[in-house]
């Protein structure tokens, strides 16, 4: 690991005035969750046109209904790692001012972060998408159908093709256009408009990731490596730890 890259990185962390977190699927895949684009990556083992869009929400919902319901049954045995957790002792000790995120796992919020802005929604919440009626997670996993209509159920994620939830669009683009430093953690920067946030901001911008990716030189840092390592070792410095 870059040693002198991790000091820098500690040192604009507790001088920056508001730091922003933006993470993506390789937040999590030390939790065990698969990410979309790497190597193990879901979208290398099924198009994602098949499973993550309205159209297969509407003509192929057995296939939806099966990919969803793994995903959120695969939660029930993952847990937030140590990356999670340190994310959230530093928004305690006002070190960060809030996450980001493209994840719909909820690991950031169950780790004990209180600001998380979810673009693409939550796997844990379960809506029918004819009547718009809540459902539980139980209901959703035995594939029932909605108490009120009989329509079919779905999570609140955002489907390719859909819009992002406005009101957390805009709290997001706030929360970046005020940051002076802004960390992505885990994130293959291809998908929009969540990859157009980094460039929203004046401040420094970091990458941590454990590949490049095609927008690395339009960051001031980039630290390879797995999420948890890094943050473990920026957390380590800024505790005065001696790095290894
Ligand atoms: N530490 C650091 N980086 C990691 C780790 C890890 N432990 N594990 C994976 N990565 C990296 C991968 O190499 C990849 O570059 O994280 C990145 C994850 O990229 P994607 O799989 O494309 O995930 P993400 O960027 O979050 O995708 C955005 O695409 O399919 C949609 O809605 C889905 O929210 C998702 C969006």
């Amino acid at each position: 690991m870059e040693l002198h890259k991790i000091e820098l990185v500690a040192d604009w962390l507790k001088n920056a005035h508001r730091t922003v977190i933006l993470t993506g699927a390789g937040m999590s895949t030390e939790s065990g969750i698969p990410d979309f684009r790497s190597r193990e990556g879901w979208w290398k083992k099924i198009d994602p046109m098949t499973v993550s869009t309205v159209e297969a929400l509407e003509n192929e919902y057995e296939l939806f209904h099966g990919f969803y319901s793994l995903r959120l049954a695969d939660l029930k045995t993952c847990q937030p790692h140590n990356g999670h957790k340190l994310l959230a002792e530093w928004e305690e000790k006002g070190l960060i001012n809030g996450i980001i995120t493209q994840n719909v796992d909820g690991f950031h919020q169950q780790a004990g972060s209180k600001t998380v802005h979810e673009l693409h929604g939550s796997l844990r919440s379960i809506f029918c998408s004819t009547c718009g009626h809540t459902a539980d997670e139980e209901a959703f996993l035995n594939q029932e159908s909605c108490s009120e209509c009989q329509g079919h159920l779905r999570p609140d994620i955002v489907l390719f093709g859909e819009m992002l939830p406005q009101e957390v669009w805009g709290k997001a683009i706030r929360l970046i256009e005020e940051s002076d430093l802004l960390i992505v953690i885990g994130s293959s920067l291809q998908v929009s408009p969540a990859n157009e946030l980094p460039f929203l901001t004046d401040g420094k911008k970091v990458i941590i990731n454990n590949e490049a990716t095609l927008l690395h030189d339009q960051f001031d840092m980039k630290l390879e490596g797995k999420a948890g390592d890094v943050l473990e070792a920026i957390d380590k410095k800024m505790k005065g730890g001696e790095l290894s």
